[in-house]
């Protein structure tokens, strides 16, 4: 059943345009994809929802966006050449290879039992850079965003006026060299993180853990995720990434197991410190000894690298969660309940009959008046129009793609000036008069923004 379900959103995304398997035309690039028209309008949403939140919605957080290869020193410094490794081991029969960490029991390719020792293998993308491909040129493609908020936090000190506790925020590409990606856009190679870096002093680093967890079950939340299937983890030291000093993972029991949804870290300040010693850049924080505190222009007083509380949101997984949480079979339909604000397209217009002129011609004079007064105002606004095959067809279509309200203009519009505004979860109609649709619209996106 629940495989069965992986399959079906498979299917779906490809069927409706959400996302497709990448470079089909030459048989695929494997475990990578495409996000399609509805796709990239779910993941815009659920960006813009998280920059809103915690970036333009906040006085503490500012959001930068980073360059994907910085300089190869980025990375020895934070200790990525060396640590950021996975464990691997290969089997001694098919010669596939594997996460020693995830391996349980037998082969899963060919069911042999005989596997190497397990080695060390660094995920870092390498790349070289400019037209000679010499370990001097030698550069990566980043691994995660965090170290983009590291590099610029002296750039950011000396342009805005934050002062402690405050963030930096970031939206991008990160890439690594997986050893088993796969479960569709579960563990790819190439994937978007939303990160924020939070500075705080050392002493009140338990209080902003706290707090940072707080706010990732309230996002969660928000996404529409059933609550009921996270699971909090606390990561033993063993198996922290190298920075961290306490981990706790969001699990969430997708189809192919309780896995890794987002992260929490405490990452004290490993990073700061690593790039001063490594760029002799002085990248301490200032404070001014004054009852209100805040930062002193004088860099003589009260400096210290703060520490690190980084809360971390992978972009793919939650558009997979969302996807997952809003699937559902009903008798005559499959539903995509996704929260209004995360749907691709929030209306559709029908005119019922495509070959009646009048219908089609008021029909459509309510969509362009619609799409003027709604998409330049509301980001992730989407109307779309569908005059194709009959009404069921049409709203069958909707459903499955998420369009949470239809507007159906009939013959009784050509007189009373009203249309039928239907429901996407409960499929009741109502008809509202046009003038009024705007307000009607507001009040239903809005309450949900
Ligand atoms: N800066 C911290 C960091 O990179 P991480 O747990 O390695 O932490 C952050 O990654 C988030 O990115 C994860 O919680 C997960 O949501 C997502 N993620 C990690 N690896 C991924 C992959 N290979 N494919 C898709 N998403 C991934």
């Amino acid at each position: 059943m629940t495989n069965d379900l992986m399959a079906k959103i498979v299917s779906l995304c490809k069927r409706r345009g959400f996302i497709y398997p990448d470079s089909e035309i030459y048989g695929g690039l494997a475990n990578t994809w495409d996000y399609g028209p509805l796709g990239v309008e779910l993941k815009n949403n659920i960006k813009q929802l998280w920059w809103k939140r915690f970036v333009q919605g906040r006085d503490d957080i500012v959001g930068i966006d980073t360059a994907l290869i910085m300089n190869p020193k980025v990375w020895e410094a934070s200790g990525h050449t060396k640590e950021f490794v996975d464990l691997l081991t290969e089997c001694k029969k098919c010669h596939q290879r594997f996460r020693a960490d995830e391996l349980q029991g037998a082969c899963p390719n060919c069911g042999g039992s005989d596997f190497t020792e397990t080695k060390k293998f660094n995920i870092l993308f390498r790349t070289f850079i400019g037209p000679s491909e010499r370990d001097a040129n030698t550069a990566y493609l980043r691994g995660e965003t965090a170290q983009g908020m590291f590099v610029n936090f002296k750039n950011i000190l000396d342009t805005t006026r934050l002062s402690l506790p405050f963030g930096i925020a970031q939206i991008g590409k990160a890439f690594r060299n997986e050893i088993t990606p796969g479960n569709f856009i579960f563990r790819l190679r190439e994937f978007e993180m939303m990160e924020i870096e939070y500075f705080t002093k050392e002493e009140e680093w338990e209080k902003w853990f706290e707090y940072w967890r707080k706010e990732m079950i309230n996002w969660i939340k928000e996404l529409g995720v059933n609550i009921k299937k996270i699971h909090e983890v606390e990561i033993p030291e063993h198996e922290r990434a190298h920075y961290s000093k306490r981990t706790i993972d969001f699990e969430y029991e997708f189809p192919f197991g309780q896995k890794e949804l987002y992260g929490l870290a405490y990452r004290t300040d490993f990073d700061l410190k690593n790039h001063e010693k490594f760029s002799g850049r002085d990248l301490k924080y200032y404070e001014a000894p004054t009852p209100s505190g805040g930062r002193s222009p004088d860099r003589s007083v009260g400096k210290f690298w703060p520490h690190v509380i980084e809360p971390t949101w992978g972009v793919d997984r939650s558009v997979l969660v969302t996807l997952l949480e809003a699937y559902s079979e009903e008798k005559d339909r499959i539903v995509l309940k996704l929260p209004p604000k995360l749907a691709p397209i929030k209306v559709a217009v029908f005119p019922l009959l495509a070959n009646k002129p009048q219908l089609v011609k008021k029909a459509r004079k309510i969509y362009e008046d619609l799409k003027k007064s709604f998409m330049l105002h509301a980001s992730g606004f989407m109307i779309t129009w569908d005059d194709r095959g009959n009404i069921g067809k049409r709203y069958y279509s909707q459903d499955e793609i998420g369009t949470p309200w239809t507007i159906t203009i009939d013959f009784e519009s050509l007189e009373k000036d009203d249309v039928t505004v239907r429901n996407r979860d409960t499929m009741k109609q109502e008809r509202i008069n046009i003038k009024d649709l705007p307000d009607y619209l507001s009040k239903k996106l809005f309450s949900h923004v």
